[in-house]
């Protein structure tokens, strides 16, 4: 009985209409500025969430939907920005918080930033303003965060890494091995290295096209297409042509980081592309949910990314709470560089605000320790013991 009482929730909750983001008010005061298809004083945006109603009213619509689009029905995309709110918190009282800024900063793969959360990689920073990705880097380093560039900026790879505020800004680059030859790679490995770069993200979750009915009709597809090929022991060969460490992104089951630890990962990527390439692959939390509940050790034996669906401060504490080491978050900074580096970097700043009150409200005086506890996984998991 009680199986299918959830089932018939959940397809209502399927059904009804979806809102990109929730209302807030942001329509009834700054509609004005739609109207004028001109972007809102900065000084407007309140959260994550507003960069996107702010950019959809301001860019060319193509450009937009690049950004906004996901795969097919778009379930997943839409799963990843709900799941975070299916899951309650149990907030302590009476607890001392007030050092918890102190405890933000935190190192990856060895470097030091000042937050655990990141730009992940996304293409085509062009769409939303001509500096595209150098103002990516650029807030990245005003902010002391990682940045992920895409292999598919709009600027030339290379001509990013000049850009940050000085050498010892760490960036690692995304790859998609566009042509999969051992030699092409090696030169493209060596390019990476040779540009600066710290680690090497390689993306596992397409190796297909993503099938975006709501680009096509924009003309908007992806910038990677075909089949690509892609197996372990390829991993195995790619990470014996250098020196960075290679990090697989788009790890969706508990096997896969298995499989990941066991090949000598040194940092898994957990992500569905931002519900990009296969509608109704599961969100990162829920991936980070079933390598908690069957095999909790992978994140003691390797650095756990996880990205998709991040908006606030909380949904980064919900995924920290699991054991995930640092957060990426996508859309919103390629919205927000529609204001240039300071869009960029309001978005830190907005995250930052968030994390620290959101921790003090929850009671978690200490980063590093926020655990499963401070969350109901219980509740709407009916395998979680
Ligand atoms: C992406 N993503 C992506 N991933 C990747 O490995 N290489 C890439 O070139 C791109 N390009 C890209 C473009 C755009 C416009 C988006 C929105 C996304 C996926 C990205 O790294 C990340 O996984 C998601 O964006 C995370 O989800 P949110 O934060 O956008 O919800
Ligand atoms: C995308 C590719 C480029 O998601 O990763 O559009």
């Amino acid at each position: 009985m009680r199986t299918s009482a959830l089932f018939f929730a959940s397809v209502a909750l399927a059904a009804r209409p979806f809102d990109n983001e929730p209302d807030t008010g942001i329509e009834a005061v700054l509609g004005g500025f739609a109207a004028n298809k001109t972007l809102p004083p900065l000084r407007s945006i309140q959260g994550l969430p507003d960069f996107d109603w702010a950019a959809r009213q301001y860019l060319p619509a193509s450009n937009y939907t690049y950004y906004r689009n996901g795969a097919a029905g778009e379930w997943s995309y839409r799963n990843n920005l709900e799941v975070f709110q299916r899951f309650r918190l149990r907030p302590r009282v009476l607890v001392d918080i007030t050092g918890v800024e102190s405890t933000f900063s935190t190192t990856l793969l060895g470097y030091n930033f000042s937050a655990p959360f990141f730009i992940s990689p996304c293409a085509r920073g062009g769409n939303a303003h001509p500096d595209a990705e150098w103002n990516l880097v650029k807030g990245a380093g005003q902010g002391n965060i990682l940045y992920m560039p895409s292999l598919y900026s709009s600027k030339p790879w290379q001509s990013i890494y000049p850009q940050r505020n000085s050498t010892g800004q760490v960036l690692f680059q995304q790859v998609y091995l566009d042509d999969p030859s051992i030699n092409a790679t090696r030169t493209l490995f060596q390019n990476i290295e040779a540009a600066g770069a710290k680690a090497i993200v390689l993306t596992v979750d397409s190796p297909g096209d993503g099938v975006r009915h709501r680009a096509a009709r924009y003309g908007a597809g992806s910038a990677n297409t075909g089949l690509s090929y892609f197996t372990w022991e390829y991993y195995q060969e790619l990470q014996a042509l250098t020196k960075l460490p290679l990090i697989p992104k788009g790890i969706q089951t508990v096997e896969d980081a298995r499989l990941a630890v066991e090949n000598g990962a040194k940092a898994i990527f957990l992500s569905n592309h931002g519900g990009r390439q296969l509608d109704t692959s599961p969100s990162s939390l829920e991936v980070a949910l079933e390598i908690y509940q069957e095999a909790p050790e992978i994140f003691k034996q390797t650095e756990v990314y996880a990205d998709g669906g991040v908006r606030y401060g909380i949904d980064v504490l919900k995924l920290l709470s699991l054991g995930v080491r640092a957060v990426g978050v996508g859309r919103p900074f390629m919205y927000a560089n529609a204001y240039g580096v300071d869009g960029v970097k309001k978005v830190i700043d907005i995250l930052k605000y968030e994390l620290l009150n959101d921790a003090a409200n929850l009671g978690v005086g200490d980063l590093k320790k926020v655990g499963p506890e401070f969350v109901n996984w219980k509740q709407t998991n009916q395998w979680f013991p």
